[in-house]
């Protein structure tokens, strides 16, 4: 089978904005404890901050984690998790049906995000609780002193802000689950009245309205057109969620899932876009998918969880390589969009639905997907050149043309380098023509893929097999680049500029 791409320097169409490549850390399941944070481990540092699980997080370059929720969120108090440890309460999670023991909160949270280089994406309670709650922790993290919330952050141990820029007005508001979850019209106008108190606080700070929880809720359209009318002109980002799973065990069906993240963006997209017409509104609203991945694997055993256990083992998805192959492709249309969608957290990021595993009596290791998030994540930073794509199909029950090379182009000016990402959906090889126009390409500085392995093929603890490897199988003559994917793979190339 052939395909080809074509790169042309005249196509740069979005500068990729980094939180792009953002993560989530929820206080659910082992997320926190014994996921970050477990002291006690031999690889505890002074805080009890796992520092193994720390050097992953960093090798996945994660700039923004999304905390503490979730779901866990509409139940949440902030001040429970600030002060003398030993005073912290214990409280019932009624999202999870755990308890939370609030060892970890904003300060232990702050002090783990700074030590592995990422911002925190601050999610504030509008389930139970709305404006007051909000403002103040606003007030407590951001205020330079001299008030009430400010000065107990100092008597708290904290002398500077945390000067936290990205916020979430809430979590998944119009789902039926969620701990006082709201109309639209509801949402909409708590969502307005707490971002104009929030940024009445701080001017400098970013706000992203809960869209829809995912793309098949009965209200999805008609939520975002409401609450984007209701809170417009005071909010910066509209979020979307989205999870996907193997249901029917149908291989091309599952790969063709990132089409479904294409319709789902550009609906998103057209709906704020329809709203800032309406509203002659020279602002533009961009796409904060701050939840997506893959969720199903855990979905049966999840089932047996006995209710309100400290930090129990729920939501732990082991990761196949075919999970690797639509992660890449969901990576891929996520920077097709680049545009648009300038937040993304890939949810979540150690135990829970993640990349990262901990044996709380061992190590802590990568799952499959950890791979191409890692490669996406580090290497695909800067400008992306608008995909041209030429590539033979299949058809499934809902798309009728799903390409069988899924691929796109990033030009990092600062590194002198141009990365090409490309999954090949079929399981025949494939020749890969990358005709690159308006660049003075020097030479190809590396090749690697993801492939060959059985598709329900895992990583475990002491086993790491799943992972990409070098190919040879490139050659580059002056503007045309020949590679040879092979059948089902993730393929990262990188050229030198
Ligand atoms: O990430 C797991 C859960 O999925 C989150 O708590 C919730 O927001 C979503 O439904």
């Amino acid at each position: 089978m052939k395909s080809k791409l074509f790169v042309n320097k005249v196509n740069k169409y979005a500068k990729i904005d980094p939180r792009l490549y953002g993560s989530f850390v929820e206080h659910m399941g082992r997320a926190v404890y014994s996921g970050i944070y477990q002291p006690g481990h031999p690889s505890a540092n002074e805080q009890g901050f796992r520092k193994d699980v720390m050097a992953l997080v960093q090798e996945l370059n994660v700039p923004i984690v999304r905390y503490p929720g979730g779901n866990f969120l509409s139940g949440y108090n902030w001040e429970d998790g600030i002060g003398p440890v030993e005073n912290r309460p214990k409280r019932l999670d009624l999202a999870w049906k755990t308890l939370e023991t609030n060892e970890v909160g904003l300060h232990e949270f702050s002090e783990w995000a700074e030590q592995v280089g990422s911002e925190i994406n601050m999610a504030v309670n509008l389930g139970t609780r709305g404006i007051d709650a909000a403002r103040n922790l606003v007030e407590y993290c951001n205020f330079e002193g001299g008030t009430y919330w400010s000065d107990l952050r100092k008597t708290n141990g904290r002398e500077e802000p945390f000067a936290i820029k990205t916020w979430c007005l809430g979590n998944e508001m119009d789902g039926p689950w969620q701990i006082g979850h709201k109309t639209a019209d509801e949402y909409g106008r708590l969502a307005e009245e707490t971002a104009k108190a929030m940024k009445l606080v701080d001017d400098s700070i970013e706000l992203v309205l809960c869209g829809s929880s995912n793309s098949h809720m009965p209200t999805f359209g008609e939520w975002e057109l409401t609450v984007l009318d209701h809170a417009y002109e005071q909010i910066d980002y509209l979020s979307l969620h989205q999870y996907y799973g193997n249901h029917t065990n149908d291989l091309k069906h599952y790969l063709a899932r990132s089409l479904d993240m294409d319709e789902f963006i550009s609906g998103v997209v057209a709906i704020c876009d329809a709203i800032k017409a309406k509203k002659h509104s020279k602002k533009t609203i961009n796409l904060s998918f701050d939840e997506w991945n893959i969720w199903y694997h855990s979905n049966e055993q999840d089932k047996a969880v006995k209710p309100w256990q400290v930090a129990p083992p729920i939501l732990e998805d082991v990761y196949n390589f075919e999970d690797t192959l639509l992660l890449g492709c969901l990576l891929i249309t996520l920077l097709k969009h680049a545009d648009r969608v300038k937040i993304a957290c890939l949810a979540q990021l150690v135990n829970v639905i993640a990349p990262i595993m901990t044996n709380p009596e061992g190590e802590a290791w990568r799952q499959t997907i950890f791979y191409p998030f890692a490669q996406v994540s580090n290497y695909a930073r800067g400008e992306v050149i608008r995909p041209v794509i030429e590539s033979e199909s299949y058809a499934t029950s809902d798309f009728e043309e799903v390409p069988y090379l899924e691929s796109i182009a990033v030009v990092n000016e600062e590194l002198n380098e141009l990365v090409v990402f490309a999954v090949n959906r079929g399981e025949e090889a494939m020749t890969f023509d990358i005709q690159l126009e308006g660049f003075e390409v020097k030479g190809i500085r590396e090749f690697t893929h993801l492939t060959g392995h059985g598709i329900k093929e895992t990583n475990t603890e002491n086993n790491e097999i799943v992972k990409p490897v070098i190919s040879e199988a490139i050659e580059l003559n002056e503007e045309l680049a020949i590679a040879k994917l092979e059948p089902l793979s993730w393929n990262v190339i990188r050229f030198a500029l």
